[in-house]
């Protein structure tokens, strides 16, 4: 079933991670990164939509120079909450990677596939390195492992919405993340 714009209006989001909360382990990760990278070549890729705020966040608490760049993956059916290892590319890079130490920003890993296929492909292309930042981590829900390398939160198995995660597109904006009432 896929949320209408009636019942988003009357939905209330229980509170899972704050504002404040996500605001320090940005901070926290940032400046991991910062040093990790320090005098190297950064690219961060961003996966659409789900990472885009992670992605604004953690870029302008980066201190080092680095570039960004965007694809965007389908795995979802419209109303089908998970993922069905069955990830389409739905848009690539506009950036030669080879040679550059990429850094795959993504808003949460579930089963793993999306990130698995992801990393299958940017690896064809010779970076010099290939790495995964995830705000989330529902690791209980993995179907194929994959390596993560910098997380923010490990989560229950729970559906979560807000912070570029949405529940059929509503709740993106949300400055927290949130589960929704039944
Ligand atoms: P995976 O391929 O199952 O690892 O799923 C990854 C993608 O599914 C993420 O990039 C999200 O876009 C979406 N996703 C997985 N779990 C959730 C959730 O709890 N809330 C919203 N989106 C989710
Ligand atoms: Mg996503």
């Amino acid at each position: 079933m896929v949320t209408t714009l009636d019942q988003a209006i009357n939905q209330t989001i229980d509170t899972l991670i704050s504002e404040s909360e996500l605001k320090e382990r940005v901070s926290q990760l940032a400046a991991q990164l910062s040093s990790d990278y320090a005098s190297q070549d950064l690219m961060l890729v961003c996966i659409l939509r789900g990472g885009v705020v992670f992605l604004t966040d953690l870029m302008r608490e980066l201190t080092i120079p680095h570039h960004i760049d965007f694809m965007a993956v389908s795995s979802y059916r419209p109303g089908v909450r998970e993922s069905d290892g069955m990830v389409r590319i739905t848009l690539d890079l506009l950036t030669d990677i080879q040679g550059r130490n990429v850094l795959l920003v993504e808003d949460i890993v579930d089963t793993g596939y999306t990130v698995s296929r992801v990393l299958d492909l940017l690896s064809t292309r010779s970076p010099a390195s290939l790495r995964v930042c995830c705000l989330l981590d529902k690791a209980e829900r993995r179907k194929v492992e994959v390596p993560i390398d910098y997380v923010g939160f490990q989560i229950p198995d729970k559906f979560v919405v807000g912070y570029g995660l949405d529940m059929d597109e509503y709740w993106r904006n949300l400055s927290y993340i949130g589960v929704v009432r039944i």
